[in-house]
């Protein structure tokens, strides 16, 4: 059986995009992916496949908090469905408070009998906040969100504010998470407050953003200021410090900020200075085009996913520079903020500000993006959606007693496997097809994916972005592996729009994708604008 790949014309066609110059029409090609499982090499941090919840619009309140006394199912205020969609996607962790927000958050506001917490200003924008959850009223704090992460098995990730909160603010946050009962005032404070056993909060950012909302400093700025937030920090249990680190978005990638961070870190007196991490944003941003989440062509499609690949240059140019300074690559990233970010216009409703329509495309962006972070896993210690519900990149919506995952949910689903897999080598042969950009055409791979083995469990995901063409594709086994078992799942769409609505939740999602198993080869057909996940059981 051949898929035949066609020229792209016919899809510039179909899509109603008028032909251009300087596209080349593909030959047609099957595909094959060599994975050997004999070389596997390192881990990919289970992290990796993490989360970000802020408060903002309608992340935390209505997504995820609904209050104790809500008829919509929950466990002590916490949207019960969240919960249980969370876990099955072994969501290992949590950032929060933000974001924007964490620069503005006064953590002592979050705790305390509820009711009497006070009302502040909700941060995250710079006018005064409009709509419903605009007005911060605290009843989620750092014990609701514990609880949260207890319930989802999630470790925590708190960002700490820099831009309007002081060092003493943080070892203090650190001392009322970490400290055992019974030694300090704060410990018995948060026993107090319902907690005797402590948080053991490992995973610190110390800021978000700060070239931006976190304070508007340069890097050299910022380097003075990671410094004196952990010199003297209450250590507990080993912290992990996560810097803030460039908006790799930006027209240059924000090189500059990652030279002024590590160049202000040199030549400084003392015991030296940690950075265990260094947070990387990345959104594919849309925001300055006519692009939205719903509705869109052929060029829209690509063009996401194109700037969406673009991510995996950012990583390899900051991680050069991080080696001048760190040549034993102490620093991992942690890419906290990733993502597609469009222009409004498609909200769930005015007050869940940055809510977007969620579609096939930024399912299939996701699985690109994972596969990027699974093939640079030595570089990479955590990243974080943007964000898991009623914004961004979302895996859910909901909005009161309606809820639904969106097609990037089972982007989440299929990847599990890979976490805490160890990366093998895999060699896709196809070529790459050139698409239409909003502006001109690109270069895109044919397919993209990555490999993973975990005992006799081999994991490959891989991605076919083309609109027009399936492809056979003969994932081939080298090193002398043999398969006794081939299972794989695909997540497509006729409709390349598709999205899961209230009232159609189920309009996209996992279905079973047949295999032909042979000695050492397994070959699947995968369907135009598809994600597939191939789980190899070795003989
Ligand atoms: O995720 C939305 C916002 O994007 C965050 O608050 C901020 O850190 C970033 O600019």
């Amino acid at each position: 059986m051949i898929a035949r790949r066609r020229s792209f014309f016919k899809t510039a066609a179909a899509a109603g995009i008028a032909a251009f110059a300087g596209l080349r029409p593909l030959q047609a090609a099957d595909a094959e992916v060599e994975v050997n499982p004999s070389q596997p090499g390192p881990e990919i941090n289970p992290h990796v496949y993490g989360h970000f919840i802020e408060h903002l619009g309608g992340v935390l309140y209505d997504g995820i908090w609904v209050g104790r006394n809500s008829t919509i199912r929950h466990v002590d205020g916490i949207r019960k469905q969240f919960v249980d969609d969370m876990r099955r996607i072994g969501a290992p962790n949590l950032r929060w408070p933000g974001g924007c927000f964490a620069d503005g958050y006064h953590w002592r506001d979050g705790i305390g009998a509820a009711g009497q917490r006070p009302r502040t200003y909700n941060y995250w924008e710079n006018r005064m906040p409009q709509g419903l959850h605009a007005v911060e009223g605290n009843e989620f704090g750092i014990h609701e969100f514990m609880r949260l992460c207890r319930l989802v098995g999630a470790e925590p990730y708190l960002a700490a504010n820099v831009g309007s909160g002081t060092p003493q603010e943080f070892h203090d946050w650190v001392s009322y998470c970490n400290a055992p009962a019974g030694t300090l005032s704060l410990a018995d404070e948060r026993a107090t407050n319902g907690d005797k056993e402590p948080f053991n909060v490992k995973y610190w950012g110390v800021g978000n953003e700060s070239w931006g909302c976190g304070g508007n400093m340069t890097g050299g700025e910022y380097a003075t200021e990671y410094r004196k937030y952990i010199a003297q920090v209450p250590v507990y249990l080993r912290p992990f410090f996560v810097a803030t680190g460039p908006r790799g978005h930006s027209a240059d990638g924000d090189v500059g900020w990652t030279e002024g961070f590590f160049g202000g870190l040199q030549d400084v007196r003392g015991l030296g200075v940690r950075v265990d991490g260094f947070a990387l944003h990345y959104y594919t941003d849309f925001r300055q085009t006519a692009e939205d989440g719903a509705s869109f062509d052929a060029r829209g499609w690509y063009a996401v996913l194109h700037k969406g690949a673009h991510i995996e240059q950012v990583i390899n140019d900051h991680w050069g520079i991080m080696g001048k300074y760190d040549p034993q690559h102490r620093t991992k990233f942690v890419i906290d903020e990733w993502g597609n970010w469009y222009r409004g216009g498609t909200e769930l409703g005015p007050e869940y500000i940055l809510s977007q329509t969620i579609t096939l495309r930024d399912a299939v962006h996701a699985a690109m993006t994972f596969d990027i972070f699974n093939r640079h896993a030595e570089k990479i210690e955590m990243a974080n959606v943007a964000q898991t519900i009623n914004c961004l990149h979302s895996l859910f919506a909901a909005v009161g007693d309606k809820y639904t995952r969106t097609p990037a949910y089972y982007t989440f689903e299929m990847y599990r496997p890979h976490m805490g897999g160890r990366l093998v080598p895999a060699k896709i042969n196809l070529p790459e097809m050139t698409v239409p950009l909003l502006e001109g055409s690109a270069r895109l791979p044919g397919l993209s994916g990555s490999a993973s083995v975990r005992d006799k469990s081999l994991t490959v995901t891989l991605t076919n972005p083309s609109l027009q063409d399936g492809v056979v594709t003969r994932i081939r086994l080298s090193g002398g592996a043999r398969l006794r078992e081939v299972r794989a799942s695909v997540l497509t769409h006729e409709d390349m729009r598709a999205t899961n609505t209230f009232e159609r939740p189920n309009e996209v999602g996992l279905a079973a994708l047949a295999a032909q198993v042979s000695g050492d080869t397994a070959t699947i057909t995968i369907p135009t604008q598809a994600v597939v996940a191939v789980s190899l059981q070795l003989v």
